[in-house]
């Protein structure tokens, strides 16, 4: 368990988004919106925070964009960072500062880490022999390698990956391997390169994540950051042969950048000491200033980086969490000067209408698209977001849910609560807050639960259960709807109105209240609804209570929080997304697998190929590769597990002859032993299909 330490500031990152291209409302739904959520609540504690976040403009996604546009890394990254920038901006996301990993701020600072490591003696130096595409003239990461898996004979495994029967691979265990740029097989060519020695780390990281932050992290990000660890840490380089990032500092490193993955994490670094810089100058390039830091130097940057009671916490998806919870704190704890992250509240991914949301197959929703056409309804994908977000598991966006979300919770609950307790007031009143007479149970009632929410939403936040938090939040407007359902005011003017003040007093209260709570999820709404109940700005504390507006107060100009979403918009983003789904790749002639060598009739007569029946099928827990079969081999039951559940369903396996390799020696995958192997047919555009006889076969018969 975590010792509980004294916190006096908080330094909140939130994924440097690659700026290759546009970002969609998955990426919204999984880092940027609870970073903004948990860091406006952390603001209206009046904590001292800062929210860091900007463009991560390195490693080969972006000079690939750029060949992709016909254009270069540096104009890649002008537009998308702007344009990232300025959604994000636009969301509501009030980050302090919006950096960028090409400012020379940033490249100064990673270059200080790696020689501040290297100078430590904590690199360890290794020349090897790595791929070389002759005619691209380019060392080629491993992705860009394809060839013959070693342990199954699929002709396209990459050099970091077979997908047909999962094994890690790398690049020189491939057979016949050949690079994705040029076709061509590559050549191995020696290099040196500089290397984090994890494998160093092991006990340090289990003692820091797996005692330390048994209880505090999310299961999820615990989970993984142990499956790392126990499957056994390996040094990772730190430097690439690329022409595009931050040059490695050391001399005869022509050609050598730095590993994109070492110097992202360091632009949070580098993006505060920005800030810092142009706060204590007086000056801030871009930025909506959100915190009040009040005089400053420019080497404060420092306390929110190595100041013992700073807690630093990283918002970002799931597949950032080796990084954000393995790589980077080892390179921060080898440093020596630097604090590490007391949470990685990673989420899980947020799937669209049923498919994996992609930008590049158009199955997305972008930023940009939604802004432009949902003018002024920001809030309301900040609301769908945060009640669908992806905490423990996959979650989906769908047109109708948000649809719903709108009319039946914003428009129907919370609008319509604090619209019918100004009208009202409007009507009855003259626009000004009518005092509280004598309370009925009811009052009470109402009272007691509005003092009860500021610390349910509180703790909910603090547990980074930001689903949770909303739903308290909508459980308020409820509270105060069914408040005045059960009162009906509308019904009493002509003979009480002096109950009816009270009602509508404490009705404004509570509006008053979803004010000042509201702001962290739905900021937006919050500035109108201050407008229109004509209050200052309030802290968290302050809530609670039903004395937020003083009796007599004037009220300001009142209009619709929400508005309805009618069926024929939600209908044409619905045919929008099934118009723009890229159509499927027209198949381009591929080569066939490149010929193995000769094998003689004798060495084929050793495999004995046999024909057997699927009796059960399951998929494989923790592999989205493997299914695990039971097999009548006709000679006995055997279990075999194959590569095959992205091709087919375990319901589709059973009943199916399958032709298999009987006298394979046992093999341990996954913690369980498969006895023998299934065959397929795999082309070079990746289809995966069974091998069967002709017709029905007894199970057991021989194939020659
Ligand atoms: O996955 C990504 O989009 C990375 N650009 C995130 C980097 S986070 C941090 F380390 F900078
Ligand atoms: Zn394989």
């Amino acid at each position: 368990m975590a010792e509980a330490k004294k916190i006096n500031r908080y330094t909140v990152t939130a994924a440097l988004p690659y700026a290759n291209g546009p970002k969609h409302i998955g990426h919204l739904a999984g880092a940027y919106i609870p970073a903004d959520v948990y860091v406006r609540f952390l603001r209206l504690l009046k904590k001292n925070v800062v929210f860091v976040c900007g463009s991560d403009e390195h490693g080969t996604a972006i000079p690939n964009q750029a060949l992709k546009e016909g254009t270069t890394p540096r104009e890649i990254i002008d537009k998308y960072h702007a344009l990232i920038r300025d959604c994000l901006y636009q969301l509501g996301i009030s980050f302090d500062v919006y950096h960028r990993t090409s400012e020379p701020i940033h490249h100064e600072t990673s270059q200080e880490f790696f020689l501040d490591l290297h100078g430590k003696g904590l690199l360890a130096e290794e020349t090897s022999e790595q791929y070389f595409d002759t005619q691209a003239n380019v060392f080629l990461a491993d992705r860009y390698i394809m060839g013959t898996c070693p342990r199954c004979g699929h002709p396209n495994a990459y050099g970091d990956q077979c997908e047909k029967c999962g094994s890690t691979l790398s690049p020189n265990e491939l057979i016949n391997p050949r690079s994705t740029l040029s076709g061509t097989p590559p050549v191995l060519k020696p290099t040196k390169h500089w290397y984090l020695p994890l494998q160093n780390y092991e006990p340090w990281l289990r003692d820091w994540i797996l005692k330390s932050h048994a209880d505090d992290w999310k299961t999820n990000v615990y989970g993984q950051c142990k499956s790392w660890i126990d499957a056994g840490l390996q040094p990772r380089a730190m430097t690439r042969d690329l022409d595009w990032g931050i040059k490695v500092p050391l001399p005869d490193t022509e050609g050598k950048v730095l590993y994109v993955w070492f110097d992202a994490p360091i632009g949070y670094v580098s993006a505060t000491r920005a800030l810092f810089q142009e706060l204590s100058q007086g000056k801030r390039t871009f930025s909506t200033p959100q915190s009040d830091f009040g005089k400053v130097s420019a080497d404060d940057w420092k306390k929110y980086w190595q100041a013992e009671d700073t807690s630093l916490i990283h918002f970002i998806g799931k597949d950032n969490i080796v990084f954000h919870c393995i790589i980077f704190p080892v390179i921060l704890h080898a440093s020596g000067k630097y604090i590490l992250p007391d949470n990685v509240p990673a989420n899980e991914f947020l799937n669209l209408e049923g498919d994996k949301m992609s930008t590049s197959r158009g199955w997305s929703i972008e930023m940009h698209d939604y802004l432009r056409e949902f003018p002024g309804k920001e809030d309301v994908l900040r609301y769908t977001l945060l009640t669908i977000m992806p905490e423990a598991k996959d979650s989906e966006f769908t047109w109708k849910d948000y649809q719903s979300k709108n009319n039946n919770e914003l428009v129907a609950i919370f609008g319509n609560f604090v619209n019918r307790a100004l009208v009202l007031t409007q009507k009855y009143f003259d626009n000004k807050l009518p005092a509280r007479g004598t309370l009925t149970e009811i009052d009470e009632r109402l009272i007691a639960e509005v003092q009860a929410f500021p610390s349910r939403i509180a703790a909910a936040i603090e547990a980074y259960k930001f689903r949770e938090a909303t739903a308290l939040l909508m459980d308020l407007a409820r509270t105060g709807n069914k408040y005045l359902a059960e009162t009906e005011p509308w019904k009493l003017a002509a003979k009480d109105l002096a109950r009816v003040g009270t009602i509508l007093n404490l009705a404004l209260q509570v509006s008053a209240n979803l004010a000042v709570l509201c702001e962290p999820f739905l900021p937006f709404t919050a500035d109108k609804l201050r407008g229109m109940l004509a209050m200052k700005k309030l802290l968290w504390d302050d809530t609670g209570s039903v004395d937020l507006l003083p009796a007599g107060h004037a009220l300001g100009v009142s209009s619709l929080l929400f508005e309805k979403i009618e069926n024929p918009v939600i209908e044409a983003q619905i045919q929008k997304l099934m118009n723009t789904k890229a159509p499927e790749p027209t198949p381009a002639a591929k080569p066939a697998a490149p010929l193995k060598s000769e094998v003689t009739i004798d060495d084929f007569g050793k495999l004995d190929i046999r024909v057997g029946k699927v009796l059960a099928a399951e998929k494989m827990e923790k592999s989205n590769k493997l299914l695990k079969l039971t097999v009548n081999s006709g000679l006995d039951t055997r279990t075999i597990l194959s590569g095959i559940a992205q091709h087919y369903t375990p319901e589709e396996m059973v009943g199916k002859q399958v032709v298999f390799i009987a006298n394979l020696a046992p093999r341990k995958m996954m913690g369980l032993e498969s006895q023998g192997m299934i065959l397929t047919a795999s082309d070079a555009d990746g289809k995966v299909k069974l091998l069967q006889p002709a017709g029905e076969v007894d199970p057991g018969a021989t194939i020659s």
